[in-house]
């Protein structure tokens, strides 16, 4: 295994604990882009295409004139993919506030936030909503609990649709789609789509899930 394949994954291995989390990504924050590139990581790209396939197909709007929030934000990777797709007002926010400093760097970014964290019941930190969120990574082992799908939806507009990436060892080792069916039961949001085994880094794929708000309209 390499030295970058190593520091991935012992961020799978912290449990959750948000201030084990934050001082990792402190730490990682100014290699992690060359950490990541050499894993092939391609999440951020492939979740950009899949913004444009929901800005298209379901919102109906040009990419320029929607507000899209990238949820876990990091260090920019996705912001800067979204931009060359053609959105472009982008806020983010991040639990690292390290992460996020770089991220501010790309001028990718609107607004960014950096001390959020979607395992807590906080309260939005934005205060509008958006018709478009992706959050890439994020949801991955040792970082965010499936029921953080809930705080997510809480910064969706009522028409908005948000685009999740679960890497496949998550999805193996947690919850997440029996927590998905039961958040779309109490109908807080519905599943569009997905994306199953594509492409996220080079060890192994992800399913790439497009959520609306509220029930589906029958
Ligand atoms: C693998 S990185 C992905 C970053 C970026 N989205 C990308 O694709 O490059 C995971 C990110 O999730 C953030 N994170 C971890 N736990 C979090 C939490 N509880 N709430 C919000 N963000 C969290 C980390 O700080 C880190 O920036």
């Amino acid at each position: 295994m390499s030295a970058s394949d190593n520091t991935i994954h012992a961020s799978h291995e912290l449990a959750g604990d948000s201030e084990k989390l934050e001082k990792y990504y402190a730490d990682w924050a100014a290699k992690y882009d060359d950490d990541v590139r050499n894993e092939e990581y391609g999440g951020p790209r492939a979740i950009a295409s899949i913004a444009l396939m929901v800005a298209d197909s379901f919102l109906g709007k040009p990419a320029k004139s929607i507000r899209v929030l990238d949820a876990g934000c990091g260090t920019g990777l996705a912001g800067i993919e979204l931009k060359m797709k053609g959105f472009d007002v982008i806020d983010g926010f991040d639990l690292s506030q390290e992460m996020c400093d770089i991220a501010e760097k790309t001028e990718a970014y609107a607004e960014l936030a950096g001390n959020v964290d979607l395992n807590r019941d906080d309260k939005p930190v934005f205060n509008r909503t958006y018709d478009l969120i992706v959050c890439c990574g994020v949801f991955t082992l040792g970082h965010v609990e499936p029921e953080a799908l809930t705080r997510l939806a809480e910064y969706l507009s009522d028409d908005g649709y948000m685009v999740v990436s679960t890497r496949n060892s998550y999805l193996e080792d947690t919850d997440y789609e029996d927590v998905g069916k039961l958040i779309e039961k109490q109908g807080t949001l519905h599943l569009v789509t997905k994306l199953p085994d594509a492409r996220y880094i080079a060890e192994e794929d992800a399913h790439y899930w497009v959520y609306g708000k509220g029930r589906k309209a029958s």
